[in-house]
């Protein structure tokens, strides 16, 4: 009977231990609480854990991140280095990622504001029509997530192009492999979409030298996490006219800190980390067929290579 310990900032922990129960009813599965006591568990649940964990359980088989990011998580020194980290994948979340671009994507390729504006004022003016050619679209990373937004973007036929570090064949988009040809994918970008995981190789890195190179009037989306954009680059990108519009839903710090200067850009649109949540019961689903297969002896899939950051 494995023990699984839930370990999160959750008000309502039960909505998880208790659907975990039904999922697996051979398991014990307990709220964990720093209370200086040892479960003896063979697994943890886990976002944002404290170190104590660690600490007290000492006979962990495995890690289940609660999220498809790791970052926070490889980040912990506590961290044992042999203990496997398994991320969701998926899990509901790519699809509620694409649909959250195609909305933003859509929200200015279509001219939204400026119909929103005439409404406003009772006025009845056609624009042009949208010519996809003016909008290519750059994603960077095609892992599940980047993969689906990606295709779903293709799907509608804007020009889609991907930026991945390993070779990767994706059909209908044209995939830019490796660190020498992110220049050359933001180059042919106007809207540009930020997938990927956080890592010391991707830390920094929509900086100025970035912003410089996409095309005029740039569109940026970043759903990956707020340490992949210099604030700074992207606030003068804005001013200098090179950005026309960003949509940023994770920040450095969350909650976004009420000074910071995004929150008064009109050219910024904010939305707090919810681009694609992590949905309970595809969660659970994914999280007990991987705790069962273990306990039958098949490893499990994605778990994180901790050299490689994701
Ligand atoms: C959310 O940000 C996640 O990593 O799943």
């Amino acid at each position: 009977m494995p023990k699984i310990l839930f370990v999160a900032a959750d008000p309502r922990p039960e909505r998880w231990t208790t659907e975990i129960e039904r999922a697996y009813p051979e398991a014990e599965v307990i709220v964990w609480q720093d209370d200086g006591r040892s479960h003896d568990a063979e697994y943890a649940v886990v976002w944002h854990p404290p170190a104590a964990l660690f600490a007290r359980e000492r006979n962990l088989k495995a890690l289940f991140n609660l999220g498809a990011g790791v970052d926070g998580l490889l980040a912990l020194n506590a961290l044992p280095a042999d203990l496997p980290v398994i991320r969701l994948e998926d899990a509901g979340m790519s699809v509620q990622m694409a649909e959250f671009v195609i909305h933003q994507v859509v929200e200015r390729t279509r001219d939204m504001a400026v119909y929103r504006a005439q409404q406003r004022d009772g006025v009845w003016r056609i624009h042009r029509p949208i010519d996809r050619a003016q909008w290519p679209v750059g994603v960077l990373g095609l892992g599940q997530i980047g993969a689906r937004v990606a295709k779903s973007l293709a799907a509608l036929d804007y020009p889609v192009a991907g930026w991945v570090r390993s070779q990767r064949r994706l059909d209908g988009i044209e995939v830019f492999n490796g660190k020498g040809a992110l220049q050359a994918m933001l180059a042919r970008s106007r809207i540009v979409i930020n997938t990927l995981p956080l890592t010391d190789e991707t830390r920094d890195l929509m900086d100025h030298a970035f912003f410089a190179a996409l095309l005029p009037d740039a569109v940026v989306i970043n759903v990956g996490r707020g340490e992949h954009l210099v604030d700074e680059a992207l606030l003068q990108a804005i001013a200098k006219g090179r950005v026309a519009a960003a949509t940023l839903d994770v920040f450095r710090d969350e909650p976004l800190p009420a000074a910071h200067p995004f929150w008064s850009t009109p050219q910024i649109t904010i939305t707090p980390h919810v681009s694609a949540r992590t949905l309970r019961e595809a969660t659970i689903a994914q999280i007990v067929a991987k705790i069962r297969g273990i306990e039958a002896g098949t490893p499990a899939s994605g778990v994180v290579d901790p050299a490689r950051g994701y």
